[in-house]
């Protein structure tokens, strides 16, 4: 059994969603295993289930999002919870209200959950920490630290084109550094155990020690891509980078975009991903991203069962037993 952490029960069971370093894997099979049995429900045209009537969960955005807002929200509704969209613009945190005194207000609404996305590191489990016995957070993005339900979604996807973990190479592609997205994704794919995972920067986006994180890096895509499974690109996180870490973007573009010519050197089966929102030009030539080999939109598809999943098991739900 796991050792009680902040975001699990003392039986090792999801209490909240915080981050993929100290979970095993078991739960993210879990995960996998109920989305799979979500999304063959939609399949079937059955749209919503009624195991959250009555139940409410605050989406709490202190930070843009289009995918995971309303994957979370279209999730939300097709367990038939009640949604609240927290307009931070417009709310009493715009007035000088700290975060905890916003989150004790709405706990006096009460609610069940909170998925919280927000700048700073950590903020996430600092809401889980605050919260009442009987509500969970989810972190939908915190800071630089972790996203760990896009992970999930990603993970998700890799399987359903892959089939299995053992014997993939995957390669993480472009500015590692900054981002929340790459940091979940590392830990999930070498806690389900791929073969190898490759992150391909320029030194100036890498992390320092970045093999600590269980990867191999490169610095160039003629190596980094040969015999790769599944390609994962980033996009170039302009707003959290405070000097000037690359020449230009056209200069970048030419090292370390994907092209229809750089794809050709991974596996004739290859497949590619991004978490967006994708920058055409920059990182990713535009034929790629709409091309036969991206999955792209299917990984924000796929959002909505795996979301659905880890919102049921955080709430002690196991919507197809145990
Ligand atoms: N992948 C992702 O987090 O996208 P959004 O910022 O649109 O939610």
């Amino acid at each position: 059994m796991m050792a009680h952490t902040l975001q699990l029960t003392a039986e090792g069971r999801l209490r909240h969603f915080l981050t993929i370093e100290e979970l095993n894997r078991e739960i993210l099979l879990e995960i996998l295993e109920t989305a799979e049995s979500f999304l063959s429900m939609s399949l079937h045209q059955v749209q919503k289930v009624p195991i959250l009537r009555g139940k409410t969960i605050v989406n709490l955005f202190f930070e843009n999002s289009t995918r995971t807002r309303t994957t979370f929200e279209l999730a939300a509704k097709r367990l038939s919870a009640d949604v609240l969209n927290i307009n931070i613009a417009t709310s009493a945190t715009s007035k000088g209200e700290s975060l905890l005194d916003t989150i004790r207000n709405l706990e006096a609404m009460h609610i069940d959950m909170f998925v919280v996305r927000h700048a700073l590191s950590g903020a996430a489990h600092f809401i889980a920490q605050h919260v009442s016995s009987h509500i969970s957070v989810i972190n939908a993005g915190d800071g630089q630290h972790a996203h760990p339900t896009q992970a999930m979604l990603d993970m998700f996807t890799i399987r359903q084109y892959k089939k299995t973990f053992a014997d993939l190479k995957v390669a993480i592609v472009g500015d590692i550094l900054h981002s929340r997205v790459a940091r979940s994704q590392i830990q999930a794919l070498n806690i389900l155990g791929v073969n190898e995972v490759r992150v391909i920067a320029p030194k100036t986006l890498l992390p320092v020690e970045v093999e600590q994180l269980g990867v191999t890096p490169y610095h160039d895509m003629v190596t980094g891509l040969e015999d790769i499974d599944v390609i994962i690109m980033l996009r170039l996180q302009k707003e959290r980078m405070n000097s000037a870490l690359l020449p230009s973007e056209s200069e970048y573009f030419k090292c370390f975009g994907l092209t229809e010519k750089k794809l050709k050197l991974a596996k004739p089966d290859v497949i590619v991903m991004h978490p967006g929102p994708i920058n055409r030009g920059v990182e990713i030539e535009s034929s790629v991203a709409d091309g036969k080999h991206s999955v792209i939109l299917q990984q924000v598809s796929n959002g909505i069962a795996v979301r659905m999943a880890i919102i049921s098991l955080a709430m002690q739900i196991q919507p197809f037993g145990a």
